[in-house]
């Protein structure tokens, strides 16, 4: 199945950054959002990424001028009912998301794939609310998604082939590489990095080192672009515990026991880049 219009919910930064590679590679996008200030605020963001992009030589300023043009912006959710792929890109909270999906479901042609760019949320209880669980997916990009070269794709327990198949097509057009995680706790990538920062959390609350020897030692000593202190931060503090919660309790191992130091900083509010201040002061 050849798609063309491809609708994002949520003009955050990850579904800004879809916007944006989407559109790069030749769709038609169209953002929704709740609030028009937040789409606003992506398409800004947007066009000040692709001028990196074309100061960088990466792309041309007619290449960059003719993605602005493929991308619309929308307050109405069922604006999305005659695309072909839609990702949900939304807050990280299931309630939310599912309430998105029974809204939109009644709009939709019945061929059009539905995703969601969860990086934690079970896919197959997911796909369960909606009316076509055989095309809904798992479709996850890093953050920044202009920059990272990976999608996770997630089949839930019913995903059909022919949805798999279509979705990989994808994301070779985006020019990005796919892997393919099977649905539980934190897929692939969480599985395995949150633990990891984590770890560097109570490293830090054990007092083996302090936050400069933790991500220096990461980063020249394994060549992380990041250290795991300054990647939590930058991913943000609540969403590296809320995912520690989804491995705890999917996977019922004390061994995913969020560390208590990451607790406290959310509970104070310290999210990282997003709140100025977390385990760096940005301020
Ligand atoms: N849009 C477009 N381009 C961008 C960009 C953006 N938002 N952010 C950075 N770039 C580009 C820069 O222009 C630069 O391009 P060139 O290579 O063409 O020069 C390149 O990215 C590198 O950027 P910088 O030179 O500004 O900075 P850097 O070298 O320090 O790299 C980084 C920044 C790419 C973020 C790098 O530090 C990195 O890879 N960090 C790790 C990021 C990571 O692990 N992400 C995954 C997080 S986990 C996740 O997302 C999943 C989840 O569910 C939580």
């Amino acid at each position: 199945m050849e798609l063309s219009a491809i609708g994002v919910i949520g003009a955050g930064q990850m579904g800004n950054g879809i916007a944006h590679v989407f559109a790069l590679a030749g769709y038609d996008v169209l953002v929704n959002d709740i609030q028009q200030a937040a789409l606003d605020k992506a398409v800004a963001q947007i066009s000040g990424n692709l001028d990196r992009q074309v100061s960088k030589e990466r792309i041309s300023a007619e290449e960059k001028a003719a993605a602005m043009g493929r991308i619309k912006t929308t307050l109405h959710l069922p604006d999305l009912g005659q695309t072909d792929l839609v990702i949900e890109a939304a807050t990280e909270r299931e309630s939310v998301k599912s309430a998105i999906f029974e809204d939109l479901v009644p709009h939709l042609k019945p061929e059009t794939i539905l995703t969601s760019n969860t990086s934690s949320i079970s896919i197959t209880r997911l796909a369960s609310r909606t009316d076509r669980p055989e095309k809904f997916m798992g479709f996850h990009f890093m953050n920044p998604v202009p920059v990272m070269q990976l999608v996770e794709l997630i089949r839930g327990i019913a995903t059909d082939d022919e949805t798999y198949q279509t979705c990989l097509k994808v994301v070779e057009n985006l020019g990005k590489t796919a892997a393919s995680s099977e649905d539980f706790p934190g897929f692939i990538v969480n599985r395995i990095l949150m633990p990891m920062i984590n770890e560097a959390v109570y490293t830090l609350y054990e007092g083996v080192g302090g936050v400069a020897s933790i991500d220096s030692a990461m980063k020249l000593g394994t060549n992380h672009p990041m250290g795991p202190l300054e990647l939590a931060d930058f991913i943000g503090l609540d969403t590296c515990l809320a995912i520690m919660n989804v491995l705890h309790d999917g996977l019922a191992d004390t061994k995913y026991r969020p560390c208590p130091l990451l607790t406290k900083y959310v509970e104070a509010g310290w999210l990282g880049r997003k709140s100025k201040r977390g385990f760096y002061d940005y301020r």
